[in-house]
């Protein structure tokens, strides 16, 4: 879809479809909704009066002007339909309200099958927001809703279901409109930014979405490299071969069960070249399916597990839209792909493999794989000079259980990072709540056998996988996101559709834009 920010006034501009807003709780509605309601001879106020309008947060009503019909050159507004979107309580509002309403709206212009539609500014007049932070987010929110995957659907509604993201609709246009002139360019670099942050959530939705006979560790690898060199990123692929060399035996036994080969994947942004220290090292869990292992997963469990790679796809994701948003500050991405199989020659219970760092582990249930590849990969990170690991894990089934689907799990060891993680996954509406790595739970990853078990059994699950990563991590500040509640919608809501959300990958743009100043 394309997005122009265009000079033009809310009652004369020819559209089928034109969006304004309105709070909860206004009965006389000001800025462009009041201009378009003076001009309709008070019919919004009249509706919110009957209570057919009440501008609660994800309603949308649409009023047909009169502007189709033969006398348009009467109708007092140049839009043949208003569309009102409900903004929810003004105390409530903030830039999510602005991507989530934007989706959503979106989405019921597709539906009406219009080809275009033009919206004012929400926000930026009575929500006292930055204009062209409005403008990013009604392009990233847009962007977001009108998401399908919908590459192995022969026709685009086969299974019948008739869902709003199964018709055929295709909105082509949405225009932004400002009365200003001296203000277009700063929304149109508000709308760039939008677009830079919706790509790379919606790159890690393809990539989850694909299912795991397509993307193995090999195709992910690939699909990562094709991007990178078309963002002039610097691409490397480590082979099993060059992992056996480094001592990653923690993340090969994960692949010991696997047909397809293992591929540690990295990729290299240097915006601050000069400063090789100011960096920050991304790592993503990259199972592209895991079936538990030898510890074989139920039916049940396993159909969700092509997404186990949500994590690696976030920050491949986000590394694009680093390259075009050119942030001063090093990023590295690390994804250590592999499949999670049984096999002949998968790893077995009770087997005990060493990491990068020289540490044993047990590996007491192979189905606790993510930590045992993460762990190699965070060992490299340091290895390779990282002043600050943010990992990101579809890793425990136990956070949804402890957090739901609220919020992301988090861990830290460094105050500082932390409050930058929060900071920026509060401001991309993916909130994290943060989890206590407390002593307690750290007994439970004790081995009689080995320096550290790879799992602690039932009690906090997500808590002692956090403190076997930071056993690795040591004292370098690091961050550990636990996405598995999110990583996956089933239903339709805000900026997410069903499928793959492409969980965290804006929410780490923006800690890297944060991080670099
Ligand atoms: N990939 C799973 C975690 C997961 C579960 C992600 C549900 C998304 C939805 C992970 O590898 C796993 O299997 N974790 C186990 C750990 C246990 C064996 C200690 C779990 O959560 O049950
Ligand atoms: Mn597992
Ligand atoms: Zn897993």
């Amino acid at each position: 879809m394309e997005i122009n920010v265009i000079q033009g006034n809310a009652t004369q501009h020819p559209t089928p479809g034109l969006v304004v807003n309105l709070f909860e709780g206004v009965t006389t509605p000001g800025g462009a909704t009041g201009a378009v309601d003076t001009a309709l001879g008070g019919l919004i106020s009249r509706l919110i009066e009957s209570g057919e309008i009440s501008g609660s947060k994800g309603e949308i009503r649409v009023i047909h002007t009169g502007a189709l019909t033969a006398s348009a050159d009467a109708s007092p507004v140049s839009a043949e339909r208003v569309i009102v979107a409900g903004l929810g309580p003004s105390g409530d509002f903030d830039y999510d309200t602005i991507r989530s309403v934007s989706a959503s709206v979106a989405r019921k212009l597709r539906s009406l099958k219009l080809p275009t539609a033009a919206t004012i500014v929400h926000g930026a007049g009575i929500g006292g927001l930055d204009p062209a932070d409005c403008a990013e987010a009604i392009a990233e929110g847009s962007l977001l809703g009108l998401y399908r995957f919908d590459r192995y659907k022969s026709s685009s509604d086969s299974n019948g279901s008739g869902d709003s993201d199964s018709t055929n609709g295709s909105l082509e246009t949405l225009e932004i409109l400002e009365l200003e002139a001296s203000k277009i360019a700063d929304l149109e670099s508000g709308v760039s930014r939008g677009r830079a942050y919706a790509d790379a959530a919606c790159m890690a939705r393809d990539l989850v979405n694909e299912p795991p006979n397509v993307l193995t560790p090999s195709e992910l690898a690939s699909r990562a490299q094709d991007a990178s060199s078309d963002s002039g990123l610097d691409f490397e692929v480590l082979e099993a071969d060059a992992c056996r060399a480094l001592g990653m035996g923690s993340y090969l036994s994960v692949s010991a069960g696997s047909v397809e080969p293992p591929k540690f994947i990295h990729i290299t942004y240097s915006g601050d070249s000069a400063a090789p220290k100011n960096n920050v090292w991304l790592i993503g869990k990259g199972i592209t399916f895991d079936s538990g292992g030898l510890s074989l997963k139920p039916p049940g469990s396993m159909v969700t597990m092509k997404g186990d790679m949500g994590g690696g796809a976030a920050v491949i994701g986000a590394m694009q839209a680093i390259a075009a948003l050119k942030p001063k500050i090093n990023v590295h991405a690390v994804c250590a792909a592999t499949e999670n199989m049984p096999s002949g020659s998968a790893t077995r219970p009770g087997d005990v493999v060493q990491a990068m760092n020289g540490k044993y582990i047990e590996v007491v249930n192979t189905d606790a794989e993510g930590r045992l590849t993460l762990a190699d990969a965070v060992c490299y990170a340091r290895d390779n000079g990282a002043s600050r690991i943010v990992d990101i894990a579809t890793l425990t089934g136990a956070v949804s259980i402890a957090l739901g689907k609220g919020h992301i799990g988090g861990f830290s060891n460094n105050e500082s990072l932390w409050k930058s993680v929060d900071d920026a996954a509060a401001r991309q509406g993916e909130p994290v709540w943060r989890l206590p790595l407390s002593n307690t739970s750290k007994q439970l990853n004790r081995s009689e056998v080995a320096d550290i078990k790879n799992s602690g059994g039932r009690l906090a699950g997500s808590i002692t996988a956090a403190h076997f990563i930071h056993e690795f991590a040591e004292d370098t500040p690091w961050v550990h996101l636990d996405i598995a509640a999110i990583n996956m919608s089933d239903s339709v809501s805000g900026v997410n559709v069903r499928g793959a959300t492409g969980a965290s990958a804006r929410l780490l743009v923006r800690l890297v834009e944060d991080l670099a100043g």
